[in-house]
């Protein structure tokens, strides 16, 4: 059946896989499979070895997103689940602090944040207010201040955000944050993996991490440029404090007390050992390479692309790897060079506010960057030899 498939080890997938090499993948997969039936459920009482590796990952972010040494930190499934708990514990922390057991606050984001922010908030009755983006596709402070109010709990900003691959001014909002006194989410569920080694190479990377002050929770996933097997993230906070409101206890059945430190119950052992297992066998040294791979990839295809004539990048500017191209010709429509990648095998994102095609970039692209280049050009002569083709575009799509 995987023949149905694209083919994301060479480089035609935009999103959802990140490939570093084959060895990598064995380790995932090999890790993944030694705790195929152990339970992160019963990490610390029947498997303790699940306990011992979940400390050192977490460990090793705390480290690695210079928290301090006392933060907290929770292993999650994903950055789904990491931002969920930063919305829950960020609401039953301010209903404590107010003394208000069932308040209703609310979180001010700009509108480039990851819907999942907003699945946390009709999930836990927290209301999310988006604001637009300024020209740079960043958030603006100013109109995040002008959206607090007395029901504001928390603030969220996006290191970088997953539609344009820009990051918000974190240190900006970090201080409008303490300002108003108001909590400060960082979400690095893409970049959180990449960002500090891409920062090591040169690249500019604004600082968006626990320097900054004012930032109370981030979030990075593992199982993106971590190289995890999925199921793996991380959620940290400045104050270990605030984690006793993150986690779920429960007395009200005959079994007693049941407790978990996030949303899963079962948890996947295989997702926390491969994690595991390539944090230690990728190192500093592994994270770098696959860095390099990555923004060398991200660099030629932007250059690549912007050398097209009617076609531009949007966010030019080496701060991520997230890429988007539009094109300044009214008579093109770029969603039809969309379609025909697809029909030639190459998956594409599409972006709606601009039109645009975009991607994450990951090692696999490396190798076939001239070879796309070539199938867009094709791509954009095929549409234009056939302007009345149906656009197919559909609102679902990733
Ligand atoms: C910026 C950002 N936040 C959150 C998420 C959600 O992560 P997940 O799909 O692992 O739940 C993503 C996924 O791409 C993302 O790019």
């Amino acid at each position: 059946m995987k023949s149905l498939d694209f083919d994301w080890r060479a480089g035609r997938v935009p999103s959802y896989t990140y490939f570093v090499d084959d060895e990598t993948l064995d380790v995932q997969r090999e890790a993944y499979g030694e705790y195929i039936a152990e339970n992160g459920l019963g990490a610390g009482r029947a498997f303790k070895s699940l306990e011992l590796m979940t400390d050192d990952i977490k460990s090793m972010a705390i480290s690695l997103f210079n928290a301090p040494a006392a933060a907290g930190a929770s292993f999650t499934s994903g950055g789904t689940e990491s931002i969920f708990m930063a919305v829950k514990t960020a609401r039953d922390l301010t209903r404590h602090r107010r003394g208000e057991p069932d308040g209703r606050y609310n979180i001010v984001a700009c509108e480039t944040a990851h819907p999942c922010l907003d699945k946390a908030g009709q999930l836990l009755g927290v209301d999310i207010r988006r604001t637009p983006h300024t020209a740079e596709f960043r958030a603006d402070p100013a109109l995040l201040r002008t959206s607090i109010d007395q029901k504001t709990m928390m603030l969220f900003a996006s290191a970088p955000n997953y539609p344009f691959g820009t990051f918000d001014p974190i240190s900006k909002i970090g201080r409008l944050a303490q300002e108003r006194d108001l909590r400060l989410h960082v979400d690095g569920c893409w970049g959180g993996f990449l960002s500090p080694f891409a920062e090591r190479l040169g690249y500019p990377i604004p600082e968006w991490d626990f320097r900054v002050p004012g930032v109370s929770s981030l979030s990075a996933d593992i199982h993106k440029f971590g190289y995890a097997a999925k199921g793996a993230s991380v959620v940290l906070y400045r104050d270990v404090e605030d984690q006793e409101h993150e986690r779920f206890s429960f007395s009200g059945w005959p079994r007693g007390t049941y407790s978990t430190p996030t949303f899963l119950g079962t948890k996947a052992g295989g997702a926390i050992a491969s994690a595991w297992a390539v944090m230690h066998f990728l190192g500093v040294e592994g994270y770098l390479r696959a860095a390099k791979l990555t923004m060398d990839a991200t660099m030629q295809l932007i250059e690549g692309l912007n050398a097209i004539p009617d076609i531009y990048c949007l966010t030019p500017n080496g701060e991520s790897n997230l890429i988007s191209f539009a094109t300044s010709d009214p008579k093109l429509d770029i969603y039809a060079v969309a379609d025909r990648l697809e029909e030639c095998g190459w998956l594409r994102g599409r972006m709606r506010e601009p039109k645009a095609i975009q991607q994450g970039v990951n090692p696999a692209h490396l190798a076939t960057v001239t070879e796309y280049l070539a199938e867009v050009r094709k791509a954009i002569d095929h549409v234009r030899g056939n302007v009345a083709a149906p656009v197919a575009y559909d609102e679902h799509s990733y």
